[in-house]
């Protein structure tokens, strides 16, 4: 089954204990949490102190997507504040293998994401050996509500058949960016199986139904 990790970038902040509670409720499997520096993307969001904050009120996963330059250096403070995956850029770091090993020694499922321009011939098979998540940017990373590019779609398949065909296959492929329910019928069916979404999810009137909705839409096109 297709797990739904809602992007708490779309969350309403001045109700935040609420709307993770509220995500909570609605079946949420994990909870996408967006770490912008300013000088990886042209945005700035949470450090460790809101994870941690997090982490206190609710027992869904946290899944803490990092889009900061030099991750090697932030790593560690990440984890200590109750992240579970941590996902880096491959484009962020000059070292993504030693990067890996290192989030996997503190116990976290180790991630790597790539973004739009970047191939998936870039996930070698000492990085994937590695990893417990790849995650598919199909925006540019930076903003929430953006427009899913559609050429990442064969991108997506593309990375299934690498993983299936090479041992890999308990790798999670996680997508994010733009998905919605009108949407992810196609992902799912190209071999997603994490979704991130956060004006998806969190810019319907029901999150539950929302939630709900996608799974059973994804799980029929993954059959
Ligand atoms: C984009 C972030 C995404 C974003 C998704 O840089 O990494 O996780 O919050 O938001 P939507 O689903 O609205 O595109
Ligand atoms: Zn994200």
């Amino acid at each position: 089954m297709i797990k739904i990790a809602p992007s708490i970038l779309s969350a309403d902040f001045l109700r935040f204990g609420d709307e993770i509670k509220a995500i909570e409720s609605a079946g949420a499997d994990y909870i996408h949490i967006d770490v912008m520096d300013g000088h990886f993307v042209d945005n700035i969001t949470f450090g460790p102190g809101l994870v941690e904050s997090v982490k206190r009120i609710t027992k869904v996963p946290l899944d803490v997507h990092l889009m900061i330059r030099n991750p090697e250096k932030y790593v560690e403070a990440f984890a200590r504040a109750g992240s579970d995956v941590i996902t880096f850029h491959i484009e962020a770091t000059k070292n993504p293998i030693g990067l890996l090993d290192r989030i996997r020694t503190m116990n976290k499922f180790a991630g790597i994401s790539i973004n739009p321009d970047t191939p998936e011939s870039k996930l070698s098979p000492k990085i994937l050996a590695r990893c417990d998540w790849v995650l598919v940017m199909t925006v540019y990373p930076g903003f929430s509500a953006q427009k899913f590019i559609p050429e990442a779609l064969p991108k997506i398949k593309e990375i299934r058949k690498i993983l299936d065909e090479s041992n890999y296959s308990k790798i999670e492929l996680a997508i994010d960016g733009g998905v919605k329910l009108d949407n992810i019928a196609g992902i799912a069916g190209a071999g997603a199986t994490v979704i991130a979404s956060g004006s998806g999810i969190f810019k319907t009137a029901d999150y539950k139904k929302t939630i709900q909705e996608m799974r059973r839409v994804a799980d029929i096109a993954s059959k």
